[in-house]
C-alpha cells in the first residue's frame, strides 16, 4: 500500500536513508521537512504494517524533481519502487507537471539501471556533484504521454 507519510514514519525512512545512501543520506529533520512544505510530496510504501520504501518530489511549476527514492535492500526488485514512482507521477501530473527531473550518481548502476528501465533521458551531467567526487546524471522523463516516459 503506498500512502502519504507522516512523522511516525520519519525514524523508519531515516534509517533506510542510512542504509541506501551512506554520507549523502538525510537527517530526520530534512525528512519532516518534507512533510510540510509546500510543493514536497513524500509516500511510503507499507507492506504489513512496515514502511519498505518511501519517495518524495518536489513539485516547481511544471516540473517534478524526483529527490529520493528507495527500497529496503531486502525488498528490492521487486516492483516497489517502480509503483512509487507511478504513484508521485500521477500526481505530478495532476498538480500540472509535464516532466520529472532527477539526479543519480554516476556510479550508482542499480538506480541507473532502475531510471532506464521507467523511461529516464540522461540530459546533463553535473562533474563531482557528490560527497564522494562522483558525477551527477541529471536525467528527464516527459509526463505528457503514456506511463513508458516514450514522448
Ligand atoms: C534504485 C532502487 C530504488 C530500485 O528499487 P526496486 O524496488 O528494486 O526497483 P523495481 O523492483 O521497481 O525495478 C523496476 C525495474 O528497474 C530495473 N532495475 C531495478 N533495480 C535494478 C538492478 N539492481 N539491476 C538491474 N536492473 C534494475 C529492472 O528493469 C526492474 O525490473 P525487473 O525487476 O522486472 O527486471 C533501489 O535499488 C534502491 O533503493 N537503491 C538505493 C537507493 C538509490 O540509489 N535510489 C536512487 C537514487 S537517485
Amino acid at each position: 500500500m503506498i500512502r502519504d507519510a507522516v512523522a511516525a514514519d520519519v525514524e523508519t525512512v531515516e534509517e533506510l536513508e542510512g542504509e541506501l545512501f551512506g554520507t549523502e543520506s538525510w537527517d530526520a529533520d530534512t525528512l519532516l521537512d518534507d512533510l510540510e512544505r509546500e510543493g514536497r510530496r513524500f509516500v511510503v510504501f507499507e507492506d504489513d504494517f512496515e514502511v519498505v520504501g518511501y519517495a518524495i518530489t518536489m513539485l516547481a511549476g511544471d516540473l517534478t524533481d524526483l529527490a529520493r527514492i528507495g527500497v529496503h535492500p531486502s525488498r528490492q526488485r521487486e516492483g516497489i519502487a517502480a509503483a512509487l514512482l507511478d504513484h508521485v507521477i500521477d500526481a505530478a501530473r495532476e498538480d500540472g507537471a509535464d516532466r520529472m527531473l532527477l539526479e543519480v550518481s554516476a556510479v550508482n548502476p542499480e538506480a541507473l539501471a532502475f531510471y532506464a528501465a521507467t523511461g529516464f533521458e540522461h540530459i546533463d551531467t553535473r562533474t563531482r556533484y557528490y560527497k564522494d567526487g562522483s558525477d551527477a546524471l541529471v536525467m528527464r522523463r516527459s509526463l505528457t504521454s503514456s506511463s513508458d516516459g516514450s514522448s
